[in-house]
């Protein structure tokens, strides 16, 4: 099967690698614009993968069986659209679907129709309405932007004024705002395959959003993963399964928007059950690192069957018994500022078969490769235990030089059992 992936991220990179792993042949896999870690595995062409005639283009001239859409950005373009619309198969959903992701109030709009649990928001097109939405709510505020804004559209503020003023700079752009009731627990991702009608769950994970140990600093992309989670009931799947994502996806067939691809449910699991805080539209960035990591079926069988609407008659998806965490090294000054590019050294030190490497932000020159972005990297490793995995992680990252980076220490720490030598 010849593969196009769409993307350049680390996201990207463990898509590539798992389909490597459970079968795929590498000579068979092209990734568009990719980065110069990937290009270490796979071929990699320059391609603004937000372009539909370039993209659809290239896929025909080159016969290539499955597009994977890796980022939001070729998503809410509609490169999709573009590709069924030449019977291309792709593995990512319609302009129209990616809506769950691309608006707040739309997704908020369909689970209210699909009765999903999530939290209480309400739409606010000023400031006044802002503050009285705030009032209501009360502390800690939660307020989002009701649009993509390159992660940067949420905030959770115990003081009113940080919370008005985030507001404010969204407003002033023009968009929406909604303020959300703040939702105490724990947060889980849970991946959905799906191919319009039916779904099939991928393995729980939970993603690090803050820069800094201890949940301290700005929200991010995600510093950090693991999975699975042992800490959640036994039955947490099927029920997300039945209470979120089949409802999600009928509503979409209802409302004649298929959802084709990755459903990705952010939930909370706290004192009031499990609410649905976001739905992604694509693979999450990092816990497509250690989710995937632990896939054992063959990874273009499940995407191609979900391109093709035949999730139902695909074998479920089956993960292998260790555990994977990983830990995301990003550029000095992640979030709030950017370095100028600088040489990653290191990597030749990392020989170790419990672990390996998603690169993101890096670019080959003079065959050394430079960090050019805020998340460079992520160490991924695997192993029995989330001590072992840990330790194996965190020995890999101490190895790399790159000036002025930094990474989260307690990656997985409340589920590190200790030493078990
Ligand atoms: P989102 O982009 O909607 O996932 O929000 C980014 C982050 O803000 C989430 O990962 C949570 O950590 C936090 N967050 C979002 N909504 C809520 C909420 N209603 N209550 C508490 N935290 C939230
Ligand atoms: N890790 C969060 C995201 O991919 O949106």
């Amino acid at each position: 099967m010849k593969i196009l992936v769409l993307g350049s991220g680390a996201r990207e990179h463990a898509i590539i690698k798992a389909l490597i792993r459970t079968g795929s042949d590498a000579q068979d896999i092209t990734c568009a614009p990719g980065n110069g870690g990937i290009a270490q595995d796979v071929t990699c062409f320059s391609l603004d993968p937000t372009n539909s005639s370039l993209v659809t283009d290239w896929s025909i001239a080159n016969k290539v069986d499955l597009v994977i859409i890796g980022p939001e950005a070729p998503l809410v373009a509609g490169v999709s659209d573009a590709l069924r619309a030449k019977e291309i198969a792709v593995f990512g959903p319609s302009q129209a679907a990616a809506m769950l992701e691309g608006s707040k109030s739309f997704a908020k709009e369909v689970m209210a129709a699909a009765d999903v649990p999530t939290g209480m928001a309400m739409e606010c097109d000023d400031l006044a309405q802002v503050e009285s939405a705030l009032v209501r709510f009360g502390s800690p505020y939660v307020v989002k932007a009701d649009g993509l804004a390159a992660g940067k559209g949420v905030i959770v503020a115990g003081d009113k004024i940080s919370a008005l003023s985030h507001a404010k700079g969204f407003i002033d752009k023009g968009m929406r705002i909604l303020v959300e009731e703040f939702l105490d627990g724990q947060e889980v991702s849970l991946f959905f395959l799906s191919d319009g009608k039916y779904v099939m769950p991928l393995a729980p994970a939970q993603d690090f959003k803050r820069a800094f140990d201890n949940d301290e600093g700005p929200n991010t992309g995600g510093m950090g993963a693991y999975s699975p989670l042992p800490w959640l009931p036994e039955d947490f799947v099927t029920e997300v399964t039945e209470r979120v994502a089949l409802p999600t996806i009928r509503e979409m067939e209802r409302r004649g928007t298929p959802f084709v691809g990755l459903l990705y449910c952010g939930l909370i699991v706290g004192s009031k059950g499990i609410r649905v805080i976001e739905f992604n539209a694509r693979f999450g960035d990092p816990e497509t690192q250690v989710v995937l990591r632990r896939l054992i079926t063959p990874l273009a069988s499940l995407l191609h069957s979900s391109a093709t609407g035949q999730l139902g008659s695909a074998s479920e998806p089956e993960f292998m018994d260790e555990v994977a965490v990983t830990v995301v090294l990003a550029s000095e000054g992640y979030p709030t500022s950017s370095a100028e590019p600088r040489v990653i050294s290191g990597l030749d030190q990392i020989d170790d078969e419990h672990v390996e490497i998603n690169f993101a932000a890096a670019e080959t020159r003079n065959a050394e490769l430079f960090a050019n972005g805020g998340r460079v990297l992520s160490v991924v490793s695997v192993a029995k235990t989330f001590h072992k995995a840990r330790k194996h992680a965190y020995k890999a990252i101490e190895k790399i030089s790159l000036s002025g980076s930094h990474y989260r220490t307690d990656i997985a720490q409340k589920v590190d059992e200790g030493d078990d030598d």
